[in-house]
């Protein structure tokens, strides 16, 4: 369907570029997501970019080199244009007409990019080779996604763009149903595309664990498959089919290298001390009643968790999390921390054991059991402080005592995000009522693919505000940036995957790149038209509400 989709877009594009061959087009720098800063010169004659203009990078700089290679490719993919890159000898004048990629210290922002345009040459600078990829992914949505044109006009001017947030993610459940390495790779690429740069992979969960650990093959031999998968929405009816997969070590890795050449951090998450069914069915040891335990079938919350009052559980966790920071070199591992009932806890001579000998108390606001699960977050917190990296969060990790240097990822809303970073810690706004993608993005649910539930459009993406009014300047220094999580219970395909994401993620790119009094809806959608060329030259499965015209409003009785 995909190819035959490809095939006709395709037929279409070549219909309509038929007309133009040959002639010049003209490129727009009214991109997403919107630079801060476009000047154009208009004195000035525009750049003309063929098939013969050269993509040049100081000699010796591998990271620019690469970058003047994706640069090569996505015009290529656009123009058909083979393009060389050329390395430059230092104290060397550019040939003209070409495009020149360099270092500039005047730049302050790491991520920051200056692209001029004047007749003679383009020049793309970043205080780093990562700031030169963002100029280049606004040069490679300026021009048309599609074209058989000999020249390209850039207009002359300047854009001086840097991000708002530093932190700008986007996430993929892939315990509840899996999706293969090759989609993976398609999605960092359009992080990429929309300027992210961190993408969180959620690898364990009750319904499957999804990452290779050697010292603990049962997590993949027996918690990488469920045997059957409850059909629908909790039906108490069940498909009896075995569903599975996992990614090996090497995969992993693959990943990782693959996400860092488009400057893009994988945070892993293992999901502890709760969402852990697939490893009690591997080790039924850790869990409080022994099991026997089932790799989920189902979707929800459930009461078997890990048991806090087994020294083994440590044992098991720090096993992982050892092999997880060998794999992921990232700045954080998020450690989960949702949704853990107290249940079992509450009923277990060795959980119950721990607490007294912890001293926890309960008091008005906290069980004694919340306090267990802070436990246990800051006992992860700290092994893997000793080993260099930093702990995210959900925001129930709030509920207790939150371990020092955690990050919070605000979910349930604002509020959380508001707490922690009143309380001095870092702050990711994810809330569900914003950047839920698995949520529905229109209220003919009847006839969208099958959604969790809930009401987000691309509006309401774009209409969120990471730093509450309430914060302090200083406070609000803590909002590290915003992320939209894909949750998949209901998501078993790469095309419905793509649908929930796009076009909301350019919606949610704008957010965690643009400057807020730059914003503006109606703007953002003419620019999204023409992102969505770019969807559909590559293929892509997304959602077409708002190109299509609003309902006219029903005339009155009278
Ligand atoms: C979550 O959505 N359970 C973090
Ligand atoms: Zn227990």
């Amino acid at each position: 369907m995909r190819k035959l989709n490809q095939i006709v877009l395709a037929g279409l594009a070549a219909l309509t570029m038929a007309s133009c061959a040959g002639q010049d087009t003209e490129a727009n720098y009214q991109v997403v997501p919107l630079p801060q800063e476009v000047s154009l010169n208009t004195d000035e004659a525009p750049f003309r970019l063929t098939g013969s203009t050269r993509i040049v990078y100081p000699e010796g700089n591998d990271l620019l080199k690469r970058d003047a290679e994706f640069l090569a490719q996505y015009i290529g993919q656009a123009t058909g244009f083979a393009l060389q890159t050329q390395p430059l000898a230092q104290g060397k004048e550019p040939a003209k007409h070409s495009i020149v990629l360099e270092l500039s210290d005047d730049i302050d922002n790491p991520e920051g990019y200056e692209l001029e345009v004047d007749a003679d040459q383009v020049t793309i600078e970043g205080q780093t080779a990562n700031g030169v990829f963002y100029g280049i992914q606004t040069l490679r949505k300026a021009i048309p996604a599609q074209t058989t044109a000999s020249g390209i006009l850039l207009p002359a001017g300047t854009i001086k763009d840097e991000p708002r947030f530093s932190y700008r993610g986007l996430h993929l459940d892939v315990s509840r149903h899996f999706f293969p390495i090759s989609f993976v790779k398609e999605y960092i690429d359009l992080l990429a595309l929309h300027n992210m740069n961190t993408f969180h992979w959620h690898l364990t969960d009750d319904q499957g664990w999804r990452i290779e650990i050697k010292r603990y093959p049962r997590l993949t031999e027996v918690g990488s498959t469920r045997q059957r998968t409850v059909i629908g929405k909790n039906s108490g009816e069940y498909d009896n089919t075995p569903y599975g997969g996992f990614y090996t070590q090497d995969e992993a890795r693959e990943i990782v290298e693959y996400a860092r050449e488009r400057y893009i951090d994988v945070i892993p998450e293992v999901d502890l001390p709760g969402h852990m069914l697939a490893a009690l069915a591997a080790y039924p040891e850790l869990g409080c009643t022994g099991g026997p335990y089932e790799v989920c079938p189902e979707w929800g919350i459930f009461d078997d968790v890990l048991c806090m009052g087994n020294d083994k559980t440590f044992e098991f966790l720090e096993g992982v999390m050892e092999e997880i920071v060998d794999i992921f070199p990232s700045h954080y591992i998020h450690i989960g921390g949702d949704e853990c009932p107290r249940t079992r806890w509450e009923a277990c001579p060795k959980c119950q054991a721990r607490i007294r000998q912890l001293g926890l108390k309960a008091d008005k606001e906290h069980s004694a059991e919340d306090r267990l699960q802070s436990y246990c977050m800051a006992r992860i917190e700290r092994f893997l402080n000793e080993r260099g990296r930093q702990i995210i969060g959900w925001d129930e990790i709030l509920d207790g005592d939150v371990a020092p240097n955690a990050t919070v990822m605000s979910w349930r809303g604002m509020e959380g995000g508001i707490k922690a970073a009143k309380l001095g810690h870092d702050v990711i706004m994810v809330p569900t009522s914003y950047a839920y993608l698995d949520y529905y993005q229109s209220k003919d649910t009847e006839n969208e693919p099958f959604g969790i539930g809930g009401y987000v459009p691309v509006e309401k993406v774009y209409s969120l505000e990471p730093v509450p009014a309430e914060l302090t300047p200083e406070e609000a220094k803590h909002i590290l940036g915003a992320q939209a999580n894909l949750w998949t219970e209901y998501i078993l395909t790469p095309e419905h995957a793509e649908y929930m994401i796009l076009p909301r993620i350019a919606a949610l790119s704008e957010v965690q790149w643009t400057q807020p009094d730059k914003k503006n809806y109606a703007d953002f959608i003419q620019r999204l038209t023409r992102l969505a060329k770019l969807y559909d030259r590559m293929g892509l499965n997304y959602a077409k509400h708002v190109f299509q015209p609003a309902q006219e409003p029903q005339a009155e009785a009278n």
